[in-house]
């Protein structure tokens, strides 16, 4: 019985520990002041603002990862020449870790850009001000995603089309999906818990 009560505490801690962290999913805050520039360009240039698009946020922060390793030169980031971007081997991979895959994302668009130290103003002009405006000022796009890794920050842009949706067919699943699953799992055990707990311990 002893053992019974001491598991069951244990229980009970690991429950409030899961039900009182804070959901581990937030934006780094320059992501965020990029979100909101960028929105304010496309204002400023009478286009809809992009709506965030979470396997795009996915995507971006797997290509950032890539890219975190290589240093910020005037031939990496927006001061690429267009087309000499190196295109990873394990792109397809990449997009299957999202749920993703070619057919997809093929209209939307990749934007690497290397800033030391991502200071907010810095980054919005990599975008703003490089060739990358172009897509930008593009009322074809809808939605964002963005990620980001030591000095690097990725930009996806993505359609409204289904060649460019960054949304994986009905059915399919995505990751979130299944944390979403989790976490209400995790909640129902717990208060499942409480409950016999209460009535065990009292
Ligand atoms: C945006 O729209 C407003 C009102 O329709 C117009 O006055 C302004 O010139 C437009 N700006 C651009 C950049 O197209
Ligand atoms: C990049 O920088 C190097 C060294 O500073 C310089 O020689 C080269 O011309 C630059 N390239 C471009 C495309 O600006
Ligand atoms: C992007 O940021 C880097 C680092 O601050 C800077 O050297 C480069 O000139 C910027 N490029 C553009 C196109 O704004
Ligand atoms: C945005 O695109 C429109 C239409 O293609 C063009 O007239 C305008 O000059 C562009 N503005 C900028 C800031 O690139
Ligand atoms: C991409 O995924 C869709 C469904 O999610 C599937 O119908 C299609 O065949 C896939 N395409 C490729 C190239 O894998």
């Amino acid at each position: 019985m002893a053992s019974f009560h001491l598991s069951l505490v244990f229980g009970l801690v690991l429950c409030s520990i899961l039900l009182l962290s804070p959901p581990v999913k937030c934006d780094h805050d320059e992501e965020d002041d990029l979100y909101q520039g960028i929105n304010k360009y496309r204002e400023s240039l009478n286009l809809t603002s992009l709506t965030k698009n979470e396997n795009a946020n996915c995507f971006a922060d797997k290509i950032a990862d890539q890219f975190k390793k290589q240093p910020c030169t005037n031939t990496t980031g927006a001061n690429t020449v267009p087309g000499t971007e190196p295109q990873f081997d394990n792109y397809p991979k990449l997009l299957t870790k999202c749920k993703l895959n070619i057919s997809n994302t093929r209209d939307g668009s990749v934007m690497p850009a290397c800033v030391p130290g991502l200071v907010s103003t810095v980054v919005l002009t990599n975008f703003t001000q490089s060739l990358y405006s172009q897509n930008l000022n593009d009322s074809k796009y809808a939605g964002i995603g963005i990620g980001s890794e030591d000095n690097w920050i990725v930009v996806v842009l993505t359609t409204d089309t289904s060649g460019g949706s960054f949304v994986p067919e009905a059915g399919s699943g995505s990751s979130d999906d299944t944390a979403n699953l989790l976490s209400k799992i995790g909640l129902v055990y717990c208060s499942m818990l409480l409950l016999v707990g209460s009535v065990f311990l009292f």
